[in-house]
């Protein structure tokens, strides 16, 4: 197992924002599991910056869900979620969301924090027109349903569609770009503060992400959001964000403004993601799949727990589980050795980072 990270004092910590929406301390997820315990969140500390397009990436099974679903305490059982997660919203007290009860938290995760969870095309109500799955919600929350199926006109009128066409549909008779981008309308009917959305686009083909993440930066702006926006697509999400985080074994390796990091990323693994895919339009044998495979979350190395895939390892790796450290301003990373990591890993394609 890996060893115990030593907790950090709050303050001047390097993870704060000037003005967080979300805060996110120590958050832990831990399942019990017939093989040990299985913890796939591992003390995550994170701010969202309000009004901002934030990025977290990873490979497949790093804990990017988990620390999805822990922003909302959606962990699923039975899981256990620890830690602390504050919302602030501008014009309340902040909120403690892990102290809530069931039926303040069901206000919370479609007035303040939405989300549009994984694979969640099937989330609509196969049974009923997408109409009558709007409404369901509307009223669900107490909301007049005829304001809030104007307002659901107006959102689909923004994501290209045509609203009487897409509400007498049922979901099934929508193509997936159309269902997907109904999905987010739905997520913003009750008028959130906060999109977080795990893999949106990892069904569409590439011309159909791209646009949704336009339409994403449109509705942004109208509708004065804060995005987070999950995927194992870094050079995608790069196009739409403002900060990147990363993640590897179930915590945050590195976080920053996303130029940053396309430009000098200092983290090992965020350098050899990069490489694994270039850029958007680049070819197959551009591309440097990591080597070795992520971890098991009941049997994490020790020390840093890249350290078995990681060029640059040595016995302190092996032995102590780096700390966030400063490698610019707003821009942080978790690893001894940093500064080397240009020379060690550097990036396949000369001028690659122009080019994205
Ligand atoms: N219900 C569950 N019970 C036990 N372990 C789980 C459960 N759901 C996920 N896990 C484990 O938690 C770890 C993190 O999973 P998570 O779904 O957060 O990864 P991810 O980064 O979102 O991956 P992907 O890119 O494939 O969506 C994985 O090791 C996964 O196997
Ligand atoms: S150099 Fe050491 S601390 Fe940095 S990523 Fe590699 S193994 Fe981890
Ligand atoms: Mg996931």
């Amino acid at each position: 197992m890996s060893t115990q990270k030593p907790r950090h004092t709050e303050d001047g910590a390097l993870y704060r924002t000037s003005d967080p929406i979300i805060e996110v301390r120590d958050a832990e997820v831990v399942f019990g599991m017939d093989r040990g315990v299985s913890r796939v969140l591992d003390g995550v500390d994170l701010d969202v910056q309000r009004n901002e397009i934030l990025g977290i990436v990873g490979e497949s099974g790093s804990g990017k869900s988990m620390l999805a679903s822990a922003m909302l305490d959606a962990v699923v059982d039975p899981g256990r979620l620890s830690g602390r997660i504050t919302y602030h919203p501008a014009d309340r007290d902040p909120v403690d969301v892990l102290g809530l009860s069931k039926a303040e938290l069901k206000r919370l995760r479609w007035e303040d924090i939405s989300m549009v969870f994984q694979g969640a095309m099937s989330s609509f109500n196969p049974t009923m027109e997408v109409r009558g799955n709007f409404v369901e919600t509307l009223e669900a929350h107490d909301y007049d349903v005829e304001a809030g199926l104007e307002r659901t006109r107006e959102i689909l009128r923004d994501l290209y569609l045509e609203p009487e066409r897409v509400l007498d549909s049922y979901p099934h008779e929508l193509s997936g770009g159309m269902q997907q981008r109904a999905l987010i309308a739905l997520s913003l009917v009750l008028e959130p503060d906060v999109l977080v959305m795990d893999e949106p686009t990892a069904a569409l083909d590439l011309l159909m992400q791209r646009s949704i993440l336009q339409l994403l930066e449109k509705l942004k702006q109208k509708y004065d959001l804060t995005l987070v926006f999950i995927t194992h697509d870094l050079p995608l999400v790069a196009e739409l964000a403002d900060r990147l985080a990363v993640m590897y074994a179930f915590e945050l390796v590195e976080i920053g403004p996303t130029e940053e990091i396309l430009r000098d990323a200092a983290h090992p693994y965020t350098r050899s993601l990069l490489n694994a895919t270039p850029n958007i339009d680049s070819g197959l044998e551009e591309m440097r799949p990591i080597e070795g495979s992520a971890p098991d979350p009941v049997d994490v190395p020790t020390g840093c727990s890249y350290h078995p895939r990681c060029p640059m390892a040595d016995e302190t790796c092996v032995e102590d589980d780096p700390e966030f450290l400063r490698a610019d301003d707003g821009h942080n990373v978790a690893c001894f050795h940093w500064q080397d990591a240009e020379e060690a890993v550097p990036f396949v394609l000369d001028g690659q980072e122009a080019d994205r």
